[in-house]
């Protein structure tokens, strides 16, 4: 069994999968144990609906369809709009090492755009987890919700599965809320591929950077 520590070190988001499919005990297994996940006032303000099989393909179609007329707008700053120069390298960085790996140049839009799209096929992955919260819920609520999401891929890991959350999903939600009725009142976060992973595919045999811990921790009162 890995340990908590390995879970952590040798999860990375997976962009290709196999066509194996995965069983609904696992992910009711991972959600039962996710949700096990803290949150302030113990509130537990998530919500996921988990789409594979035909409800899936159902629901890459409309995409499809929907997204041959554009993104949607987004309903909330996916990036903020000016993003300093510290975090707008780590973001380049990471696109950078991803198309490398794909052999896709700087300037091939066309190809960053089509490898850009394969987001919204969850890159081929059989199942696909969609995070929703209360609109009511401000940004307490949202880091819960992201623990919860990071618990499940760490238990995602523990079974061999391989997990992309998705933020991409945001210049969907119009037609991502309506295909799995969401109330009015809930938001669509993010999207979660899981599957298990095309190990030998490309796309996943990059590993992106990490600050030193210097560069984020300050230590006070601890020699
Ligand atoms: C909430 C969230 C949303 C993300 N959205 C996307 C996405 O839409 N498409 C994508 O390819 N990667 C997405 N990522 C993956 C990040 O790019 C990735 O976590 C980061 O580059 C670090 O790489 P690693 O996950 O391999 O360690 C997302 C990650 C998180 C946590």
């Amino acid at each position: 069994m890995l340990s908590v520590s390995q879970a952590v070190r040798q999860r990375h988001s997976v962009r290709a999968f196999l066509p194996r499919p995965v069983g609904r005990a696992d992910i009711e297994a991972i959600l039962e144990i996710a949700s096990r996940a803290p949150s302030g006032g113990n509130l537990q303000p998530w919500h996921v609906d988990v789409l594979a099989g035909n409800a899936l393909e159902e629901l890459r179609r409309r995409v499809r369809d929907r997204l041959s007329q554009g993104l949607d707008q987004t309903e909330f700053h996916v990036y903020p709009p000016e993003l300093d120069e510290t975090h707008a390298a780590r973001r380049r960085a990471g696109g950078e090492a991803l198309y490398a790996a794909i052999g896709v140049g700087r300037e091939d839009k066309p190809a960053r755009w089509s490898q850009f799209l394969r987001n919204y096929e969850l890159f081929g992955a059989p199942v696909g987890l969609f995070f929703s919260i209360d609109r009511g819920f401000d940004r307490p609520q949202w880091a819960h919700l992201g623990m919860f999401i990071q618990t499940i891929m760490l238990l995602a890991e523990e079974r061999g599965l391989g997990t992309c959350a998705q933020e991409s999903w945001a210049a969907a939600h119009a037609t991502v809320s309506e295909f799995l009725e969401l109330p009015p009142d809930r938001i669509l976060y993010c999207g979660l591929a899981l599957g298990y992973p095309d190990r030998e595919h490309p796309i996943n045999r990059f590993r992106t950077e990490r600050e030193p811990l210097s560069g984020f921790a300050r230590f006070r009162g601890m020699g």
